[in-house]
């Protein structure tokens, strides 16, 4: 996205959107909050923070809002003891929202199901009992292998409130990419399904279970949960696998909550860094659920009467943040779809928000180009006046999509947030509110409180309309803990390239109004329709096949997804480069990483470029590929 045609756009975009009146009048936050907020935050930021934080109920109070003491492990609301399900769940049950929906899910063929807070409540209490008779307990890891079904939600509630620590396997990951992150976080226990729909077929996922566990390292996990979903054929292997349905009968619909320290890990999240090996992301109890209180608050206006739709998968962290937890917490009405939506026609994702009578929606641009494709007759077979609120995130939005979804969509009455935001970040860090000035490819300015800016590689801001790094200079609430298991790679990756501020590891400009441009990764981490694929992910698993001596993955702008992988390989003595290896390499990388991993083309070559020391240059590759200036190549092999 940032090397190709789609920046040209925006550098030179200049429409501005206004909000209009009535927004402005009833917004939870209007400009006037928003300015009282920068400013109180700029004096005196952890103030704004405390404030933030009193939104919510907590056990105990804490001692010290922020603990810097051992920076950049910076530690938030220390002394405070608190549980995120209780804001999430808990307390909802003592006020008017108890008889409210939590959940509206919708299966791939059309089948749905609803659950109020109180039925959600008495649901997360039997699986946690489940949880506790199962020997699982604080601290200890329970593994989530799950597609978009409200026992992912539950099961995710039910590991917080006995204060164990999830982690989730995005369903479309491989058995080995699994693997490797059970050999990591050593859970307890496995939560999956038979299988799922998607696009019209059934998908097995407890069969991947199994593979997974055949591999070494995996002796911690003592018990899988599997949910009944897709009726699809498991093998259940007695003393260890047991049915969801079985499991909670019989349990109490009451469960302690149990009382956590503010800086107690809740979730436990990998993501793609820039070596093989992906990160384990910690994030905690007490400061995650500040931030994406605070966000939902304001970033989506949430009212009572709200249905808000995230379509990402709860897998990732915008699952994690804005479809699980901070609906939840902010009491509203959270939507989960099952299956593909382009299936069974490409107005999938418009006949849910007429059914369901959705107010706030928020996507991935990769989903807007996708549909955009259709033109407006799909949008246009169905009532959308429902919509109030727009949002977009997880890759640049170009301008062109921007404005097809604000006009097609949001009948251009509907404010279109692009929030920036990541896996560590927890929350949304830059992003317009509902009543700000919009500009079409801009995810405007940060939050209060968040202090981001684009610098040089040496830590100096650089001037509007340059391009640079961006970076965070205050910690704050949701942010990454440490790495898992790495406090090491947590300090090197973010926090000492340029010392003692944040490092995103995105490029950014400003221009004259101060709104920030993302114009992509700085480093090499591709973003493949929104998700995170790092290019030395790649190359290991291509590595790991007979036939390749060495290869190189690169990200290439791709009209719908953004950014799509190719991949250059040498071969090994023997083997011959033809379309049946082509083939054979994208059936391995599917097998090594899972479908989410999308290999668009693969080529062979004789050698690769290499430095003097025999680092492959992928830069030199990529500005090959787009036919750009290769820059500075003294470092080159020959
Ligand atoms: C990219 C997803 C442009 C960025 C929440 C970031 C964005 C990475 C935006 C994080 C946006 C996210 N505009 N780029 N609004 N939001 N990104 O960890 O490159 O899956 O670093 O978190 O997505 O991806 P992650």
């Amino acid at each position: 996205m940032s090397q190709d045609g789609a920046l040209e756009t925006l550098l030179h975009e200049d429409r501005v959107f206004r909000p209009l009146p009535q927004m402005v009048i009833e917004a939870n936050a209007n400009p006037q909050t928003l300015d009282n907020a920068r400013r109180q935050a700029a004096e005196d930021p952890l103030a704004y923070w405390e404030e933030a934080a009193k939104e919510l109920e907590w056990f105990k109070k804490w001692d010290k809002v922020l603990d810097e003491s051992d920076a950049p492990f910076y530690k938030w609301f220390t002394g405070a003891k608190c549980n995120i399900v209780h804001n999430a769940l808990d307390r909802h049950i003592k006020t008017g929202n108890k008889n409210k929906l939590a959940i509206i899910w919708e299966g791939e063929a059309g089948d749905s199901r609803k659950m109020t807070y109180f039925e959600l409540y008495r649901a997360v209490n039997k699986f946690a009992n489940a949880l506790r008779s199962l020997g699982v307990q604080k601290g200890d890891r329970v593994m989530l292998y799950m597609p978009p079904l409200p026992e992912t939600v539950i099961a995710m509630l039910a590991t917080a409130k006995v204060g164990a620590i999830h982690t989730m396997v995005f369903a479309g990951f491989s058995a080995k990419a699994m693997r490797d992150r059970i050999s990591d976080a050593q859970p307890k226990v496995i939560i999956t399904a038979d299988g799922f729909y998607r696009n019209g077929r059934a998908v097995h996922l407890k069969s991947l279970v199994d593979e997974s566990l055949m591999g070494p390292d995996c002796d911690s996990v003592e018990t899988v949960v599997v949910v009944h979903r897709a009726n699809v054929q498991v093998e259940m292997q007695e003393a260890r696998d047991l049915w969801y349905e079985e499991l909670v009968r019989a349990e109490s619909s009451e469960s302690p909550t149990e009382s956590m320290d503010s800086e107690d890990m809740l979730f436990l999240l990998y993501s793609s860094g820039t070596t093989g090996k992906p990160k384990g992301i910690v994030h905690t109890h007490g400061g995650y659920q500040v931030g994406i209180n605070r966000t939902l608050n304001w970033v989506f206006d949430i009212k009572p009467t709200d249905i808000f739709w995230c379509t990402a998968d709860a897998g990732w962290i915008t699952g994690h943040s804005y479809v699980v937890y901070g609906p939840l917490i902010a009491g509203t009405t959270t939507v989960i779809f099952e299956g593909h939506p382009l299936y069974p026609q490409a107005d999938r994702v418009w006949d849910l928000i007429a059914k369901y009578g959705v107010t706030v929606l928020y996507t991935a641009p990769t989903l807007v180009r996708m549909l955009m494709r259709f033109g407006t007759q799909y949008p246009k077979k169905h009532d959308l006046s429902s919509l109030r609120i727009l949002g977009s995130v997880g890759e640049p939005i170009n301008p062109e999509a921007w404005v097809w979804m604000y006009k097609n969509i949001g009948r251009s009455e509907c404010p279109l947030v692009d929030t920036w935001w990541q896996t560590e970040t927890g929350s949304i860090m830059i992003s317009p509110l509902p009543v700000s000035v919009l500009k079409p490819g801009s995810c405007t300015k940060p939050l209060p409180a968040i202090e981001a800016d684009v610098v040089d590689e040496k830590g100096n801001p650089v001037p509007p309309g340059k391009g640079g790094l961006l970076i965070i200079r205050k910690p704050w609430p949701s942010m990454v803990r440490t790495l898992f298991k790495d406090p090491e790679r947590y300090k090197k990756t973010y926090w000492e390239k340029i010392p003692g501020v944040y490092l995103a590891g995105d490029m950014a400009r400003k221009d004259e109004d101060g709104y920030i441009w993302i114009q992509g990764r700085s480093d090499d981490v591709m973003n493949i329709a929104g998700h995170r694929l790092g290019s030395a992910e790649l190359e290991s698993a291509l590595v790991a096949h007979k036939a390749v001596a060495e290869a190189a993955a690169i990200g290439i702008p791709d009209k719908i997804k953004g950014e799509v992988a190719k991949a250059f390989v040498t071969l090994r003595e023997g083997f011959d480069a033809s379309d049946d290896m082509v083939k054979e390499l994208k059936i391995h990388i599917r097998n090594e990483l899972g479908p989410v991993a999308i290999v668009k083309t693969i080529e062979f070559r004789d050698k690769l470029p290499k430095t003097r020391s025999g680092k492959i240059m992928r830069r030199v590759l990529k500005a090959e590929e787009l036919g750009q200036d290769v820059g500075d190549i003294s470092t080159l092999e020959d």
